[in-house]
């Protein structure tokens, strides 16, 4: 039966694995997890900067001009221009292209000299940007902060993921998420603050997404590598003594017999990349496409990016948009602690699956407000639209909880060690694939939908709840390097990935691991 797919450990040998949560690890997370925040500082920054009347001027006057212009019926069309969303989006391909060399560097240099190089090429981009004195440079600086997302986005959940014990490995995996949702809100307060600063308040609000990454970068100076990672480039002391270190024990020996015996299979492929394409990695693989295709499908970056233009389109004054925008991004922050607290107990389907409820149900209710009482010679009045912003919160708190950090906890936490970094820019790529289509037509989209632009994102959401319903695996409390077992258990997986390891089989009979 699909949802009875839950298991708590996964078979294998996880209840020989010992230590604790150290202080150590959680400060190594929380400094990685720091690499969450130039992600989303972009994200909640780029909706703002677009909708500033000095940014537009300079850089993009013809939408400007448009804009005045418009007469009621046209309000889903206010902003709608190729030329500004391709500043917004400009970002995203640099990173999906970038996440390919991050896949590289990752595997045969580490995961701490991605965060560091990420860090880097944001804070360029970042000075490039609150310099422009012209679209390229613009362009430019976009492009640069894009390698740096590229760059922090593969390197950050992995990392993380494997430095967690398995028991708490959801909750300090979420802690990137965390970033995420602190980056963007804190960008909506600057914005708040810098459109007021006339004529180059922007330059502020861009400008300073150079601090997130300073932090990332100091941080990332003082971070140890990932024992796995060590392990696999051959440190085997090194790794052990950190394998200790962070958990509080000298009794590792499970864990590291693991990490040694994952490190020969993965030591044994030469090309990650082809190695993915294999039978027994196909389950990982459409997981690791699916679950950030679906993620931008439920239509999360059209409030995003978009919410002060969206409260614009939708009635509310320049102030009041901004101003709205901050209470959706603070939900998304409180909402996040919810799956902090509750994804190692519960497990991820669970939140998945309630939340997509919540979701569905939420768009379903704005689409009807918009689209009975806004557009054409109808103003929105102020009751609906306090009670659209309302249920806005009711559908971004349910996001929060589930596709944002299930999105990147998921895919960092079911490859295999030889296929991982190449399976987390798989889904890095795809991620910033869909964000793009997204950016890019989610204008258009909503100047031709209109309101049913959120009855196409609900459709969406009941596609992929049932998706996990019936696909997706628990991974809850499952150590990382034995989650094959998980798909050897799975109803309908273990018709796809053999019973038997057959690296394992021949390289250390001695470890093999039984499924149930
Ligand atoms: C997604 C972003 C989104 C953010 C919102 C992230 O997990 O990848 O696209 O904007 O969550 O909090």
């Amino acid at each position: 039966m699909a949802g009875s797919a839950s298991f708590s450990v996964g078979g294998g040998r996880a209840d020989l694995y010992e230590g604790r949560m150290t202080l150590f690890v959680v400060l190594a997370c929380i400094v990685a997890a720091s690499g969450g925040l130039i992600f989303g500082y972009d994200i909640g920054i780029s909706g703002g900067v677009t909708s500033m009347d000095d940014f537009l001027e300079n850089f993009f006057p013809t939408v400007e001009h448009h804009k005045n212009q418009l007469t009621r019926n046209q309000d889903y069309c206010k902003y709608n221009n190729q030329a500004l969303t391709t500043f917004t989006s400009s970002l995203y391909i640099s990173a999906l292209i970038a996440s390919f060399g991050a896949s590289f560097v990752t595997r045969r240099y580490g995961r701490r000299p991605s965060i560091l190089f990420g860090g880097l090429s944001f804070l360029v981009g970042a000075a490039l940007n609150a310099a422009a004195v012209n679209l390229s440079m613009l362009i430019l600086g976009r492009i640069l902060l894009g390698v740096g997302v590229g760059f922090g986005n593969q390197a950050v959940p992995l990392y993380l993921s494997e430095m967690a014990p398995a028991k708490f490995r959801g909750a300090l995996n979420i802690m990137f998420q965390l970033a995420i949702t602190i980056g963007i809100v804190v960008a909506n307060m600057i914005n708040y603050g810098t459109a007021t600063v006339r004529p180059w308040g922007w330059r502020i609000s861009l400008g300073l997404a150079g601090v997130p990454a300073l932090l990332m970068f100091v941080g990332g100076l003082f971070l140890p590598e990932t024992p796995n990672s060590l392990i696999e480039r051959g440190n085997l002391d090194k790794g052990r003594a950190l394998l200790e270190k962070i958990r509080g024990t000298k009794t590792v020996d499970a864990e590291f017999e693991d990490l040694v015996q994952a490190s020969e299979k993965a030591n044994a492929v030469k090309y990650p990349f082809r190695n993915i394409l294999e039978k027994r990695n196909r389950p990982q693989l459409i997981l690791a496409i699916l679950i950030p295709f679906f993620q931008q499908l439920t239509g999360i970056n059209a409030i995003m990016f978009y919410a002060p233009v969206l409260f614009k389109s939708i009635g509310f004054g320049g102030n009041a948009s901004l101003y709205s925008a901050v209470i959706t991004g603070a939900v998304n922050v409180v909402a996040t602690l919810v799956s902090i607290f509750t994804v190692d107990k519960w497990g991820r389907r669970i939140l998945f699956l309630e939340a997509g409820v919540q979701m569905f149900l939420s768009q379903v209710v704005i689409g009807i407000i918009l689209g009975e009482k806004f557009g054409g010679a109808k103003e929105l009045s102020k009751g609906f639209a306090v009670l659209v912003v309302i249920v806005i919160c009711i559908y971004v708190s349910s996001f929060a909880w589930s596709w944002g950090p299930l999105g990147w906890l998921v895919p960092s936490e079911i490859f295999p060690l030889e296929t991982r970094s190449a399976g987390q820019s798989i889904t890095v790529s795809v991620n910033m694939l869909f964000t793009f289509v997204i950016a890019q037509s989610f204008l258009a989209m909503l100047c031709h939908f209109q309101y049913g632009i959120f009855l196409f994102f609900a459709a969406w959401v009941a596609v992929m709840s049932l998706f996990v319903y019936f696909f997706l695996p628990e991974t809850k409390n499952v150590p990382i390097e034995e989650m094959i077992n998980v798909w050897r258990q799975h109803w309908f997986w273990k018709q796809i990935v053999p019973a038997v390891d057959t690296y394992a089989a021949v390289q250390r009979p001695s470890v093999v691991v039984h499924s149930q």
